[in-house]
């Protein structure tokens, strides 16, 4: 059990009783005079539990409770309050005190309140760590994926999260960096605490600094209070920098110092605060093209691409297409949004073969769609959108009358069952019904094309032909 208390108090004599009291307790005690400094020292630490006057100058002991709530979620707050304000006792509990004590208080009342809340706090933390071993033998369960590239993914995230290092999360649009990044968290032993996510693109570079970093009070004109930034809301937990790469040089500079310093300084104070967050970044740009292109600064990539995780694009994961798919229409179904049970298999040929440049959002969004058109309880080819349905992926054969670059039959067939294969995610059977061939028949070709080149033997002749007469399609 964690035995140290946070005592928050502007009585200085009322701090010393609590203190003897407690530490004949054997409780550890730290005291702060002010709302503003104990929530200082909460984002500097974590505390068993904390206990809080009620009335203080500046913040009050209601509005202490809702930041230590967004601060250190599981830390109970124990509030002190004269006999006759129960009221703003109460007010306390709706803002996410645990208990009050009124004082003139019994130290021995008070030492059971202190072990209740502190047994609550074992209890909840308990439930999350029960979760997460549950969450742990379904790996990925919110993460769709089997083929290669996504389980080596798999992989590189479960590594990443058993680090204490900073992440960089890099992929195209869609593909799912938002999701890695919090499943880097929720495998990390920092699971019970916050996951904190900001996009940097979204906001201008004064909002953002004092967002990240917080600021004092009177820091500009609408500071009435201090507030702690994010950096310290994280505090336990992870801190997601979604969309890094659009961050403002200015603020490049400041974060890559607090990454080195491990502090932060709040707008328009000059204290450093030290924070206890982990960093994940993400970004769909080329960060090394960034450095290179100096929109982003070199050292702050090295700082942050610690271990990278790259999610490969879905045109790249074989079935996955169909899988994901498949679970979108299980999603919108057991939320009662639909009755689709499946696609039908000229619907299943379309979504394999279209490249999917939004990837799985643009699929996740195509479900959704179709699954909100379809009469029947099957997808079909109609209920996709036009690009879908009408992408014809580059034909073969060539346009070309030149003779010299038309292509043999045989080679036609090469290239174009690779083509459906490549389309369909390597799966042969898939392959087969989309070519209209017997399974049996695609093995054969595909074996003897494995062993003899294709018809790199006749293309050779046949070009051996060509360059000997100098005449194109002599040998025709
Ligand atoms: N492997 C997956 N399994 C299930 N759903 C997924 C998977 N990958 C992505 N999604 C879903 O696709 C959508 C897009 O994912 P996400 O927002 O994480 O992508 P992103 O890479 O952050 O995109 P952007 O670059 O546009 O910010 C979300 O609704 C997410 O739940
Ligand atoms: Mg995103």
């Amino acid at each position: 059990m964690d035995r140290r208390v946070l005592i928050i108090d502007d009585d200085p004599s009322l701090l010393a009783l609590l203190r003897a009291e407690l530490e004949s307790r054997s409780y550890e005690i730290t005291t702060r005079t002010s709302a503003e400094e104990g929530l200082q020292a909460l984002a500097e630490q974590d505390f068993g539990v904390v206990l809080s006057d009620l009335t203080m100058q500046k913040m009050s002991g209601v509005e202490l409770c809702r930041e230590v709530v967004t601060l250190r979620e599981d830390t109970p707050v124990i509030v002190i309050t004269a006999h006759a304000s129960i009221e703003s006792a109460v007010a306390a509990i709706r803002a996410g005190a645990y208990d009050f004590v009124t004082k003139p208080f019994d130290a021995d009342d008070l030492g059971l309140t202190i072990e209740r809340a502190l047994r609550h706090r074992e209890l909840r933390e308990e439930v999350k760590r029960l979760r997460r071993a549950v969450g742990e033998q379904q790996p990925f369960d919110e993460m769709v994926g089997e083929s290669a590239p996504m389980k080596k993914m798999f992989q590189v995230v479960a590594r990443a999260a058993d680090s204490v290092a900073t992440v960089l999360v890099t992929g195209e649009s869609g593909t799912g960096k938002e999701l890695v990044a919090r499943a880097v968290h929720a495998r990390s032993p920092r699971a019970s605490g916050p996951f904190v996510a900001i996009n940097c693109a979204a906001m201008p570079e004064s909002l953002l600094e004092s967002e990240l970093f917080g600021h004092v009070k009177g820091a500009f004109t609408d500071a009435r209070a201090a507030r702690p930034g994010l950096f310290s809301k994280a505090g336990g937990g992870t801190l997601f920098l979604d969309e890094i790469a659009e961050m403002p040089l200015g603020m490049q500079a400041k974060l890559l110092r607090a990454l080195q310093e491990r502090t932060v300084r709040p707008v328009g104070g000059d204290a450093e605060v030290p924070f206890d967050a982990r960093i994940v970044a993400a970004t769909n740009r080329d960060l090394d093209r960034e450095v290179q292109e100096k929109r982003f600064r070199e050292d702050l990539f090295y700082r942050i691409n610690v271990v990278r995780v790259e999610v490969p694009p879905l045109r790249d994961r074989e079935n996955d297409v169909l899988i994901l798919a498949q679970s979108f229409l299980e999603h919108a179904r057991s939320s009662g949004r639909s009755r689709v049970i499946g696609l039908k298999s000229a619907a299943a040929e379309r979504l394999a073969s279209y490249p999917w440049p939004g990837n799985v959002r643009e699929l996740q969004n195509c479900i959704e769609r179709a699954v909100a058109l379809a009469e029947f309880d099957h997808i079909g080819v109609d209920d996709l959108p036009e690009r879908v349905r009408q992408y014809q992926p580059a034909t073969v054969p060539s346009q070309s009358t030149d003779v010299a670059t038309l292509l043999p039959m045989e080679e036609v067939e090469r290239r174009y069952v690779e083509q459906v294969l490549h389309a369909v995610g390597r799966n042969k059977a898939f392959a087969a019904r989309v070519l209209g061939m017997d399974r049996r028949t695609l093995y054969r070709k595909l074996e003897r094309w494995a062993h003899h080149g294709a018809t790199t033997s006749r293309n050779r002749a046949w070009q051996g032909d060509h360059e000997e007469d100098g005449v194109a399609g002599a040998h025709l």
